[in-house]
């Protein structure tokens, strides 16, 4: 069985179909019909919930998708809807807020956007300066969608409910539900199962590695972000599914003098800390991945492991020569990221073997590393082309290359040309323009919706050129954020 608080309220489920959303069953299961559908696939927010989770003396409060969550990954957490946030007869302030300044405009989109406005205000310590307060109500509201347009007043909301904060009866609970959420907090092999339906959540690594050896077949659940549209999109049912989220080595970040260890089952929010530390572009461009709700959901090995052409992580981890931990039962190996991608979709990873980390070499002060993502709009979009360039240069010559790219073939994949072209190379516009024209050998890029071929190959050439002349202006700021 799973347990987990539905607010105040302890809920423990047994023989619950694991393929029902949190949405779903909000709507359908605990008559809560506040929190709504709007696209099913992680694009408007209109589906957005709060999941508080123990952080060690506190309570951290996320937004999630409820379209793409399904119940079993609220195992020993809080789960709050929009229903939860009205208290003694009165709105929670970030609802007056969007009374107030007129933010309040259709019944699908509202709930989703007080949701995350709640989830600002809890992650908001209310003395941020002007600017910052912007930018975080911006990025906090990016993945709510207001198909009439009207962002101006729900951004004075998210500004009001931020300075205007009050404690409220969630503060006022803390304690209390600290020590609810202390006395569930699971402590074995939990299970939800609905007959022909199942889905195991392994507290270990090694109860993972067990299980997934006994159900080779299994599915590997970690954010659902993709996986749960096969069950939101194509309607088809997943019979057997482990949940990694609850693996608590999975979701560590270690740091070591020369590398960074992050475990797979890392959500993306997480990993933005660690890594834009590291390497500002990739912050920026985990920025840019996609809407605060699949970044608190998604992981890392989510996104290396759904083996997309058009992940945005692989070619940035391709390019700092990343390197991964399989294992399978006890026994582990390591893998260079670039090996893991064999052709669109297949990757080396054996029956009943899983991603278990992601080993990234830290930053050294030779390397000039710079990431681009080319998308049609900045926030909640997919790339056409993502590029990642890694070069030392040393007085002058190019004495290590790595380059790597996203959308450009069936796989995130290594420029091998190009990489031969600049290496050994003085560094100059002359051999950039012969890097350039070995893209052409390395990539016959495909024509689809997001970009043509021809395009995309012109865009990559310009991404090496784009990188080449920031190097030599360091001061220009201009990266990450290019469009079609
Ligand atoms: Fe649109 Fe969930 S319903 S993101
Ligand atoms: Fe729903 Fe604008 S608030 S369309």
């Amino acid at each position: 069985m799973i347990q987990f608080l539905l607010n105040r309220e302890l809920r423990t489920e047994q023989r619950l179909d694991p393929n029902v959303t949190v949405l779903n069953y909000l709507r359908e299961h605990v008559g809560k019909p506040g929190t709504k559908e709007g696209c099913a696939s992680g694009d408007c927010g209109a589906c957005t919930v709060v999941v508080g989770e123990l952080d060690g003396d506190s309570i951290r409060y996320r937004t999630l998708n409820s379209c793409l969550t399904f119940v079993s990954s609220l195992h020993g957490k809080q789960l709050i809807s929009v229903e939860d946030l009205k208290h003694d007869g009165k709105l929670h302030s970030v609802q007056q807020a969007m009374v107030d300044c007129h933010g309040s405009q259709c019944g699908f989109c509202t709930p989703g956007f007080v949701m995350s406005l709640f989830a600002l205000q809890k992650n908001s310590d209310g003395h941020d300066e002007a600017p910052h307060r912007k930018a975080k109500a911006q990025e906090a509201l990016a993945g709510n969608l207001c198909r009439c347009t009207g962002y101006r007043p729900i951004l004075d909301a998210a500004e009001q409910s931020c300075c205007q904060a009050k404690p409220d009866q969630f503060d006022a609970r803390q304690a209390e539900t600290i020590a609810q959420l202390r006395a569930i907090a699971p402590k074995d092999i939990a299970e939800l199962n609905s007959g022909d339906k199942r889905c195991l959540v392994p507290l270990t690594v090694a109860d993972l590695a067990d299980l997934y050896s006994s159900h080779p077949e299994a599915r590997l659940l970690a954010g659902g972000t993709d996986l749960a549209l096969e069950v939101t999109q194509f309607q088809r049912a997943l019979p057997v599914m482990i949940y990694v989220g609850n693996v608590a080595e999975m979701k560590r970040i270690e740091r070591f003098d020369e590398r960074l260890e992050i475990g797979a089952a890392t959500a993306l929010t997480d990993c933005a800390e660690a890594l834009s530390a590291e390497y500002p572009d990739f912050g920026e461009l985990l920025h840019r991945f996609a809407s605060l709700q699949i970044r608190n959901q998604g992981t890392l090995g989510g996104n290396i492991g759904n083996a997309s052409p058009i992940g945005d992580t692989p070619p940035l981890l391709i390019a700092l020569g990343a390197r991964i931990v399989l294992r399978k039962g006890e026994n582990t190996r390591t893998l260079a990221l670039e090996d893991y991608f064999l052709d669109y979709r297949v990757t080396a990873r054996q029956e009943g073997e899983f991603i278990e980390k992601i080993i990234v070499p830290r930053a050294s002060s030779r390397q000039a590393f710079r990431a681009y993502k080319v998308s049609k709009r900045l926030d909640d979009d997919i790339s056409a082309v993502c590029a990642a360039f890694n070069l030392r240069i040393e007085d002058g010559v190019v004495t290590d290359a790595r380059v790597a790219f996203g959308g450009m073939a069936a796989i995130p994949k290594r420029a091998a040309a190009c990489e031969q072209a600049l290496l050994g190379a003085t560094w100059s516009q002359t051999v950039i323009e012969r890097a350039c024209a070995a893209l052409a050998e390395d990539f016959t890029p495909l024509s689809d919706f997001r970009a043509s071929k021809e395009y995309r190959l012109l865009t990559a050439q310009n991404l090496l050129r784009k990188y080449f002349l920031e190097l030599q202006a360091p001061e220009v700021e201009t990266r990450v954020t290019a469009y079609v």
